[in-house]
């Protein structure tokens, strides 16, 4: 999704917001673009079609010199990618504005603009926000008061950083619905929808709240101003995760990094939260008995990845806590008339904590009578954290690929761990929470030893390259897993692929398999075991390539037409995690192989902050 950095500091600005975008290049974008008010105040503008290294050779040829400016990188919604419809967006010579998020009226404010002699050279929803802030500062005279003015007849999500000639030293901030975090520096300030893009200048952020707007003037503290344009102090917060967007540390990929990287955050993530034998009651923090022990069932949104995580989590807690669970895609559940039995928790998933459909859904679900919201997610301080009433923090660490993989076992881990408390309290035998929990302990070595299983997985991924379909089966629990193979195939390699419980196979997808239709299986050695391997043989009795990926004890013979990968003994209950890693790997493998871009594939966002 569109990423937007700003500053005002006293040396130029060009080369901060040029690194600041790179690092948000991890979000999807389609163009990006950068405005800078030079020294006598003139607005000068570069924008260009395609990756940020585009623009940055624009900016070689003719570089943007000062010391307040904007940039952006572009996700198309309105008006397809091009360099006309790329931020910043102007009105005239005065004014540039960045955006970020969807202005739903801006059809009916565009026509009331027309009218008043307003000229739009974009087909984007964005160009009606500049001359709407160019409208409103003609009758105010002040930058602040004009945004201020504008934000109110927006309807819609934004957050927006807003440049004027008119106040050289001075950079506007706002946000409603989409991310912004003010950088805090030494007489110098910033804006961006990531503190990451800021990491090289400061590590000091304010996190806005919905609805405010901010001032950066130069050689000042920020002002915040609330929705009813109160100012309020916001505090300071210092961020203490790293820099992990810094480099690939050798890794030809974002993503292969962050896939080697899950047996560090798989044991920060369980780090003070294990004893020996129990989850510790305190790893929910001090508020988390009441809601807790009152939950009866359970309510699980999400969106992507998360969503699959949920899944896994519906068989677990109502096999481990017995307490009946709901799983559900954010932009479903928001729109619904929702039944809310009584001593309902409400949980969210989410690795950016921003994803436009899931908060959405966390504002529905406050009204309508849940025990409380509790959200599982990698992001301190994002508004999914602040909104809830409890979290449960991954520490999966800045993940930058497109396609989730560590965050998407972080939040395994963390269901886990939720299973395991709810289900103490409504009758979880301790023995069965004592074995779980050495098995957690286990975990990140486990992990370690099937990422030793690259080079075999990587061996089959050839199977794939010249493929244009693709089939994942699994059974209970494996089959959210089995679906979250078959997203990261088609995210990064462009094969279409599907899943589906493999007790389904006959009714529907069998007509499609011959020798063309690779079918890819979780085969744990869980109880529907022998059911799964009568489904494989109905798939090879009709042509199909079978890869199986299977534990170690799996009575499976390695024959023409059957690829058995062996996986090391696990728990179980934990098997649905484990077994995520060889598709993670096989996704990878293909899309290397076929060469796309497999850290910001076409068309996808990282973080989707629009609806
Ligand atoms: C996008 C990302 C996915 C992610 C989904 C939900 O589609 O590309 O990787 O799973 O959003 O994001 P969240 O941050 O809420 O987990």
């Amino acid at each position: 999704m569109c990423g937007i950095v700003g500053a005002v500091a006293r040396r130029p600005v060009q080369e901060i917001l040029l690194e600041g975008l790179r690092r948000l290049e991890y979000r999807g974008y389609d163009s990006a673009g950068m405005a800078v008010l030079s020294e006598d105040a003139r607005l000068n503008r570069q924008r260009a079609m395609g990756k940020v290294a585009a623009l940055e050779a624009c900016l070689a040829e003719a570089p943007l010199n000062g010391q307040v400016g904007i940039a952006h990188t572009r996700w198309a919604t309105h008006g397809r990618p091009s360099e006309y419809n790329a931020h910043p967006h102007q009105s005239g010579e005065s004014l540039a504005v960045v955006h970020n998020g969807i202005i739903e009226n801006h059809e009916a404010l565009k026509a009331e603009l027309e009218g008043q002699g307003y000229v739009f050279t974009s087909e984007t929803d964005t160009e009606v926000v500049a001359h709407l802030l160019a409208r409103e500062f003609n009758r105010s005279q002040d930058l602040l008061t004009a945004v201020q003015q504008a934000v109110a007849l927006l309807e819609g999500a934004y957050a927006l950083a807003v440049l004027h000639r008119g106040e050289p030293e001075t950079l506007i901030g706002a946000r409603k619905g989409s991310p912004l975090v003010v950088g805090v520096g030494i007489e110098e300030t910033f804006l961006a929808s990531d503190p990451l893009a800021l990491l090289p200048v400061t590590d000091r952020f304010i996190y806005l709240q919905e609805g405010d707007v901010v001032r950066l003037s130069r050689g000042e503290p920020p002002e915040v101003f609330d929705r009813a344009g109160e100012r309020q102090e916001r505090g300071v917060q210092t961020y203490e995760h790293g820099d992990g967007a810094a480099s690939k540390d050798g890794y030809r990929h974002f993503m292969l990094k962050e896939i080697y990287e899950q047996p560090q955050v798989i044991a920060a993530t369980l780090e003070g939260r294990l004893s020996e034998r129990r989850v510790l009651a305190e790893s929910f923090g001090p508020q988390a008995e009441a809601l807790l022990s009152r939950a009866r069932q359970v309510h699980i949104v999400a969106c992507g990845t998360s969503y699959h995580a949920g899944l896994v989590a519906r068989y677990w807690l109502e096999k481990y806590a017995g307490l009946p669970t709901q799983v559900e895609v954010a932009s479903e559940y928001r729109y619904r008339r929702v039944v809310v039995p009584e001593d309902t928790l409400f949980v969210t998933l989410s690795q950016s904590g921003e994803t436009a459909d899931t908060l959405a859904a966390l504002r529905f679900a406050r009204e309508r009578g849940y025990l409380g919201s509790l959200a599982i997610c990698n992001v301190p301080g994002s508004s999914l954290v602040r909104e809830s009433d409890l979290a449960l923090m991954t520490q999966a660490g800045p993940e930058i690929g497109v396609a989730s993989t560590k965050a998407f076992t972080t939040q395994l881990v963390a269901l886990m761990l939720l299973t395991l408390s709810l289900g103490r309290r409504h009758g979880l035998d301790a023995a069965e929470e004592a074995r779980i929990v050495q098995a957690l302990h286990a975990l990140p070595g486990v992990v370690r030893q099937v990422l030793g299983l690259d080079a075999a997985i990587e061996a089959l991924s050839t199977a794939f390259a010249e493929k244009q379909h693709a089939l994942f089966l699994g059974r209970g629990a494996h089959y959210p897993i089995a679906l979250e193979g078959a997203l990261k195939l088609k995210e990064i390699s462009y094969i279409h692929a599907e899943a589906y419980p493999a007790g389904e196979l006959k009714h529907g997808p069998l007509a499609l398999v011959d020798s063309e239709m690779p079918v890819i299986s979780v085969a744990p050695n869980d109880e529907l075991l022998e059911k799964l391997k009568s489904n494989l043989q109905e798939v090879r009795a009709r042509g199909g390539e079978l890869f199986v990926f299977a534990d170690e004890s799996v009575r499976l013979e390695d024959t023409e037409g059957v690829h058995v990968l062996r996986l090391p003994r696990i728990d179980e209950a934990l098997a649905p995690l484990l077994y995520t890693l060889p598709l993670q790997l096989l996704s990878y493998h293909v899309a290397v192989l076929k060469g796309t871009d497999v850290d910001q594939p076409r068309n996808l966002a990282k973080s989707v902050t629009v609806e």
